[in-house]
């Protein structure tokens, strides 16, 4: 429940209305030409027609969605989307996703919760899954456990950004876990940054603000979208919206926010209290209490935030990983729907998606009697010996947490909504860096729920992860959904519509491609 899905706010795409003019057909474009033509077709296909269905289940289930005057389930317009089918429930949507999936799961008797669990290793003998090590938090005990099949569903990698909407839990463990076990990791180059972020922290501020009539103002008070964006306007998709907004300030006309930070303004006043309080409850209970600013008011300073790795480990449209056995889904998994650049609302459908999918896949694989066999006791010492014996009985020297704002910083820099080849060699060589330090210094060598362990853990992830964002992102030399780069500013089907694949070696991740695959819907130039 700690997941940073419970954070979620503003939507869950899906059609529900095709008698009102929302069509699976529409759905499926406005996604693949938002991922800026690099969503594998056949995925976003089955994602589209599946995502309905995972509305009424959860509605089955209790879940309170938002409702209109005639009583049917509500939706709004999000980024990118040509119909309002953003299903929500008021602005904490995913917070009663989870409520609601949470409870269900409660009266299944079949199923057992290892809360506050730490995995450290994948298991697994000649490609064929065979369990996890992990550290139990409570009592700081090893664990292995065999598993017939497993399914990896550890959210994102945000954290390796300071500037970020994400919790502190966003820390790329399961990417790292699968990255270790030899797994290839997908278009991690594609970082989503949230046009509305909160300054100075990066709070989410729901695109259901724009959704429900938001704008955004540049210091002259103008709504300078009309410049990026003349159609869809605050509703064109994040990258767009994202850069426009940088543009704005790099040329002079942001606004100087809190701790002075250049930023732009959301500006919510038009809606008046009524709306506001009815549909984005949330959003001014946190400016208030973050900031002391009334959106009813004052307008909002928000800026681009770090908010979700389109990229993740790489599966097939079943979500299966190359480890036979194994599954991935949600944010950590590429499948890959979002391609370059998600739409907003996709996400939350997409875990309700492929949490069934691989569920499925996985219990059939295992009704079908397959088994890993037993563990091998080599691996799983090395895997105890690296987490107490390096880690928590480290020699490092370096203050852990100073390494991660470190990385944090250096992220935020120069791997944010524009690229260039030096600033991400830069970035690169400063990552390799601090993976160099001895950072491998837990102070509190206590045994239970040692934050300091899981921490220096942690930092194991991010930096590996962001090494493979930063190479990912050197190696393509364009422009395509989230990532900009000054240096390559078009977009080059010639020679980039392909997935990047990236696997870990002994040096620098080794760097290769994969096919896009194209049903019927041939790239365009995107306009908004
Ligand atoms: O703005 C939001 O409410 C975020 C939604 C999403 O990332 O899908």
């Amino acid at each position: 429940m700690r997941s940073h899905s419970v954070a979620a706010e503003g939507g869950t795409a899906a059609v529900l209305y095709p008698d009102e003019g929302d069509s699976i057909e529409s759905h499926i474009w406005d996604t693949i030409k938002g991922s800026d033509f690099l969503a594998d077709q056949d995925a976003v296909e089955l994602f589209v027609k599946s995502a309905p269905e995972e509305i009424r289940l959860l509605e089955r289930w209790g879940m309170p969605w938002s409702r209109r005057a005639d009583g049917r389930i509500a939706q709004r317009p999000f980024g990118g989307h040509e119909f309002p089918r953003a299903t929500f429930a008021s602005d904490r949507v995913g917070f009663h996703e989870m409520q609601t999936l949470y409870g269900i799961l409660q009266s299944c008797r079949n199923v057992e919760f290892h809360h506050e669990w730490f995995a450290t290793s994948i298991l697994h003998r000649h490609g064929i899954f065979q369990g996890i090590t992990a550290v139990e938090l409570k009592t700081g005990n090893f664990v292995l456990v065999r598993a017939k099949a497993g399914i990896i569903a550890t959210g994102g990698a945000g954290r390796v950004y300071g500037f970020t909407t994400y919790g502190y839990h966003s820390t790329a463990d399961g990417h790292y876990l699968a990255y270790r076990a030899g797994l290839a990791l997908k278009d991690m180059e594609f970082i989503q940054f949230h046009p509305t972020g909160l300054v100075p922290r990066g709070i989410l501020v729901t695109e259901a603000s724009r959704g429900e009539g938001g704008f955004l103002v540049n210091k002259d008070g103008e709504r300078f979208m009309k410049r990026y964006a003349p159609s869809k306007m605050e509703l064109a998709p994040r990258d767009v919206v994202s850069r426009s907004e940088i543009s704005e300030i790099n040329e002079g006309r942001g606004i100087e926010g809190p701790d002075r930070i250049d930023c732009v303004g959301l500006d919510l006043r038009h809606l008046g209290k009524e709306k506001i309080l009815e549909r984005l409850p949330q959003i001014r209970e946190m400016t208030m209490k973050f900031l002391g600013i009334d959106p009813v008011d004052e307008i909002i300073p928000v800026e681009p935030a770090a908010h979700y790795a389109m990229g993740g480990i790489h599966t097939d449209i079943s979500g299966a990983t190359e480890i036979r056995g194994l599954w991935a889904a949600g944010e950590t998994a590429s499948v890959s729907v979002h391609g370059a650049n998600r739409l907003g609302a996709n996400s939350t459908s997409l875990c309700l998606v492929y949490g069934r999918i691989a569920g499925k896949e996985a219990t059939d694989y295992v009704n079908d009697g397959h088994d890993g066999g037993e563990l091998s006791k080599a691996q799983a010492l090395s895997e105890e010996s690296r987490v107490y014996d390096d880690t928590l009985h480290g020699s490092g020297s370096e203050n852990p947490y100073e390494i991660r704002d470190r990385l944090q910083r250096i992220m935020d820099k120069h791997a944010y909504v524009f690229r260039t080849s030096e600033g991400l060699k830069t970035a690169l060589r400063e990552v390799r860096q601090l993976k160099e330090e001895a950072y491998r210094r837990v102070t509190d060598k206590a045994k239970e729920y040692n934050t300091n362990l899981e921490h220096v853990l942690e930092l194991d992830s991010l930096l590996e992860t962001a090494e493979v964002m930063l190479v990912s992102a050197l190696a393509r030399q364009e422009s395509r959904g989230a990532h900009a780069r000054l240096d390559y500013p078009k977009r080059d089907d010639a020679n980039w519509l392909k997935h990047t694949v990236a696997r870990k070696t002994a040096d620098l991740p080794s760097i290769d491609y994969v096919p896009v695959k194209i049903t019927k819907y041939l790239p365009t130039e995107r306009r908004y």
